[in-house]
Parts: structure tokens; C-alpha cells; sequence
């Protein structure tokens, strides 16, 4: 039974920047309810009325997985960490981006899927790209022209997916006898440990933990055979899956994260309803505090044009009333407004200047190489803002 738990108010499409503010544009911006729910009977967490994939996977898709330092090297690492263990001849990633991982392996080894053209139309000419939605056609279209896949890569994808049925069902048609499936998305105990209640938005359809993985995976004739826990998106777990029928041995790291969950109370109800009230209290905390900052005259912006920060800002709704602009490195974020709040977004050379006085970290998550990279800002006396784990200003 699916119980509802986190109400996040009306909240627009994360990643939908609006390119001007014409009246057209503002009346056409979609917006729905984001309502979290947990099923009691296989752990999943997940959003209660997913958005059409179609609306959100468009060749105006924004996020580049290359724009930052920390994920190309974690992509470049985890490939030379899978190549080495599994020893794969055929690799398919699902939702491949820009290439960011794939571009790691030999090209002729490698098939990318990604339904956003204009990120398709990146890696189409360094290797076989198919610009298209995972499902069972799919599959079966890429296994008539290619050998069964020994390796399957989806980093924050699958998560994404509403139909776990065929997602699953069309993986199990590709991958070979001894195939191993590797999934990466940001972890649900990270998210209740560090109170970062914005890594719930319209694409992160399900938010996983290993429990539900080894439910889900089970369903589908697979097996949950091992986990390992990243830094990246604020906690990640990185799942190994394989055919129920294939060799490989389940871990004891598998065990241990298992139990570690289960200890937290990720399979209960009452775990999930404490967390909605630490987020309620983290909204009034993060208002009061821009109100106090406004008060006294300091000039405030959000640092990274993040599809999190949509979530904070439609949430606690706080826009232009609060934030001067937001700056971001990304080329096509620039000069757009963000959804539903419609604040300006500015290149860091234009915005992160003397003049700021308090940086929201909108990209909370790189919060190690922001900090490391804005060393100047801060020694002049330039603060962060952070929500997470807890409203606080950093200095
Ligand atoms: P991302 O981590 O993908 O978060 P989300 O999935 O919530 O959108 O986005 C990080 C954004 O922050 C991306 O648009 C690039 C931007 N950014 C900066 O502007 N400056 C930086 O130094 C870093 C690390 C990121």
C-alpha cells in the first residue's frame, strides 16, 4: 500500500528554464502537486503522480554530467573500477548524457542510449548512439543489430523511469547470462540522514535504497548481489544486479548496507513521516533567515542553477523577493530564468563579484569544490548559505 508523506507543493518542471518572460511563456509553464509516497509492501519511495517523460526528456534538456570536475573524474574512475572487475566486451549505458562515462572505453565496445536529441546528437559521432526512450522495442531493436551486453551502466536513469516493469523486463532481454547490471542514484538514507528533501522533483520519480532495489530486482528475476556507497549527489549507492540464474556472490558490504537501512527504519512509515517534519522545520529556518539577511541589507544570490534549487525555491517560495540572480557555469542555463520563480541566471563572471554578499549553494553537492574554487570570495568575507544538513551560513 502506497502512503503519502511529503507534500511539496505546486512545483513546475525542474529542469523547464524559461527563455523569456513573456506572458505566452509564463501562462505555458506546467506545474503539478509533489506528493512523495512509500509503499509498505516493497520499500520504494517514490513521487506520487509522475510527470509524461515526454514533457521533461527534450532536446532543450540542460544538465551536461561534463560541467563539473568532481563527476568527470567519479565517471572516469567508476569505468576504470567496472572494466577491471566485470572485463566486459559490450557496454550499453541508459540516459548517457553527454558521454561523460562511456567516453572512458574502447568505441567500438560501447552503445549509448539517450532520449534527449540535443545530448544524442553529442557522442552520435564518436560512437553508436540510439536518441531513444528505454523500453522493450528498444531493446530489441539494439539486440538485432549487437551481440547480448556483459555490461549495463545507468547512473541517476533509471531512477527517472516510471515503468519499472519494462524497464527491467526490457534489460533482461539484453543482458547476457552473466551480464552485470550497475545502477547509481542518489540514495534514500542520505537523503533522510542530511535532510536534503530537494532530491525530490518531478524526474526523480523513485528515490531507491537497498531494499527496495533486492524487492525490485527479485520481482524481475534478477538478483541484488552487492552495493557500494559514492560521495556524489550528496550520497549515492551504486547497485550490482545479475540474472537470478548467473555466478555472482552476493557481499558481505551488501549485508552490512542491508542491515544498516533496515536499522534506520527505511521500512517503516514512521521514519518517513519524522523526516516530512524535519523538512517543514528546515523551510521555516532557511525564510527567516533570507528575511533577517534582507532586513539588514545584504545582497543575496543562489550559486548554481540547480534542478534541487527548483524544488527549494517553489517550495518554501522564495524568488526575486530574496535573490538578485543565480550564477551558473553552464553555457545553456545562461540568460534563462528559472522555473517558477523566474529569477534571472547569470554566467559567475557577470554575477560572483564584490558586490555579493551571501551565496545561496543551490549546488549544495559540489559544496567541496565550490568552496575550494571560491577561496577569494570568501576570504574577502563572501558567505555560503546552505540547507544541508541544516540552514546554516557558511564562512
Ligand atoms: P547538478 O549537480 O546536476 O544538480 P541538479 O541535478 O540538482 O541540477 O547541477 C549543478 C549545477 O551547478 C550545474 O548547472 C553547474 C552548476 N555549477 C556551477 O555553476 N559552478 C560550480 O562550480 C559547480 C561545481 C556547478
Amino acid at each position: 500500500m502506497k502512503k503519502s508523506f511529503l507534500y511539496l507543493g505546486k512545483q513546475p518542471i525542474a529542469n523547464s528554464f524559461l527563455s523569456t518572460l513573456s506572458k505566452k511563456s509564463i501562462k505555458s509553464e506546467y506545474f503539478y502537486n509533489l506528493i512523495v509516497s512509500f509503499d509498505t509492501k516493497n520499500y520504494l519511495v517514490s513521487v506520487k503522480n509522475p510527470v509524461n517523460p515526454k514533457i521533461q526528456y527534450t532536446d532543450k534538456y540542460a544538465h551536461r554530467a561534463s560541467e563539473s570536475k568532481t563527476m568527470r573524474e567519479a565517471f572516469k574512475n567508476i569505468a576504470y573500477k567496472l572494466q577491471k572487475r566485470f572485463h566486459p566486451k559490450k557496454i550499453m549505458e541508459i540516459g548517457s548524457n553527454d558521454g561523460v562515462f562511456l567516453k572512458n572505453f574502447p568505441k567500438h565496445k560501447v552503445i549509448a542510449v539517450e532520449p534527449c536529441k540535443n545530448l544524442a546528437k553529442i557522442t552520435k559521432n564518436k560512437f553508436k548512439t540510439y536518441p531513444n526512450f528505454w523500453n522493450k522495442k528498444l531493446s530489441k531493436l539494439i539486440l538485432k543489430r549487437n551481440s547480448k551486453i556483459d555490461l549495463i551502466f545507468s547512473a541517476n536513469t533509471i531512477s527517472h523511469i516510471p515503468n519499472i516493469k519494462e524497464t527491467f523486463e526490457a534489460i533482461f532481454h539484453i543482458i547476457s547470462d552473466n551480464g552485470v547490471l550497475v545502477i547509481e542514484d542518489p540514495s534514500l538514507s542520505s537523503i533522510i540522514n542530511i535532510n536534503s528533501y530537494d532530491q525530490f522533483y518531478d524526474e526523480h520519480v523513485y528515490v531507491f535504497s537497498a531494499l527496495a532495489i533486492r524487492n525490485i530486482a527479485e520481482k524481475y528475476n534478477f538478483t541484488l548481489f552487492d552495493v557500494e556507497k559514492t560521495d556524489t549527489h550528496g550520497g549515492s549507492l551504486r547497485y550490482f544486479i545479475c540474472k537470478k540464474s548467473s555466478n555472482h556472490k552476493k557481499t558481505n558490504r551488501l549485508k552490512k548496507i542491508i542491515n544498516e537501512e533496515k536499522h534506520m527504519g527505511l521500512a517503516h512509515i514512521k521514519t518517513y513521516k519524522k523526516f516530512a517534519d524535519r523538512v517543514k522545520k528546515s523551510k521555516i529556518k532557511l525564510i527567516n533567515l533570507l528575511k533577517k539577511l534582507k532586513k539588514d541589507n545584504k545582497k543575496i544570490i543562489s550559486y548554481g542553477a540547480t534542478y534541487k534549487s527548483t524544488t527549494v525555491f517553489n517550495y518554501c517560495k522564495i524568488g526575486l523577493d530574496y535573490f538578485h540572480y543565480v550564477t551558473d557555469t553552464t553555457k545553456n542555463k545562461q540568460g534563462k530564468f528559472t522555473p517558477g520563480t523566474h529569477i534571472p541566471i547569470v554566467p559567475p563572471e557577470k554575477g560572483f563579484n564584490d558586490s555579493v554578499d551571501y551565496a545561496f549553494l543551490g549546488a549544495w553537492n559540489f559544496k567541496k569544490e565550490i568552496m575550494n574554487k571560491e577561496k577569494k570570495y570568501l576570504k574577502r568575507g563572501g558567505k555560503f548559505i546552505t540547507h544541508v544538513p541544516k540552514v546554516e551560513i557558511l564562512s
